[in-house]
């Protein structure tokens, strides 16, 4: 059984997203690969109930815990690759992930190791990616799956999906339209990875 663990910050609405498709697709059985774990770098998360309510094992490794450690990141990654490396996944799927990782963390995934961002890549990595796009003027916007590299919202695409930026957008509201995508093409590429 091809194991996947999901890291999630937040909502998780991603990680609802994947879970809902591997059940209704039945993937335990079709593609002999299920969700195994999800994990939080916060306790607060809203996305750990909805975890726990569909019978999944979740975790939190909170990144606060280890600031006080000389070198924090490398510490807290240490931790994280421990917890993750619990359910030997084939499959290591960043879902509103808000954490930056160490290259050390890359290189132990390498190949294993995928992530959603909403926009258009290359355009727009980092934060506040909607606002930016509306205040560039596009007429198009986006999300993007693709392999983790060591260089932050890099590496090979996997997937994209376009929806139009309409006149009277707030980043609220661009934000929806693009998430609902992200709900569709997330499920897709893992899909298409396990089959590979
Ligand atoms: C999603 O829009 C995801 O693309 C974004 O955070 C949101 C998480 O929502 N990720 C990043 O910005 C990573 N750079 P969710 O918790 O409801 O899935």
């Amino acid at each position: 059984m091809k194991n996947l663990v999901i890291l999630i910050s937040g909502s998780g609405s991603n990680m609802a997203a994947i879970v809902q498709t591997a059940q209704r697709e039945d993937w335990a059985h079709r593609l002999n690969a299920r969700v195994s774990a999800v994990i939080s770098n916060r306790a607060d998360a809203p996305g750990l109930a909805f975890a726990q309510s569909h019978g999944m094992e979740t975790a939190v490794v909170d990144h606060k815990a280890f600031s006080n450690h000389a070198t924090p990141r490398e510490a807290f990654d240490a931790a994280l690759m421990a917890e993750i490396d619990r359910h030997q996944p084939a499959l290591v799927v960043l879902a509103g992930f808000m954490r930056i990782l160490t290259a050390g963390f890359v290189a132990h995934y390498a190949g294993r190791l995928i992530n959603i961002h909403p926009s258009l890549l290359p355009a727009f990595g980092g934060l506040n990616t909607h606002q930016r796009a509306i205040d560039a003027g596009c007429r198009f916007a986006g999300a993007t799956v693709h392999r983790v590299t060591a260089e932050l919202d890099h590496g090979p695409i996997l997937a994209q999906a376009v929806v139009p930026v309409l006149v009277d957008d707030t980043a609220q509201s661009l934000s929806a339209r693009v998430l609902a995508q992200e709900h569709l093409i997330y499920p897709q590429a893992i899909r298409q990875l396990l089959l590979a």
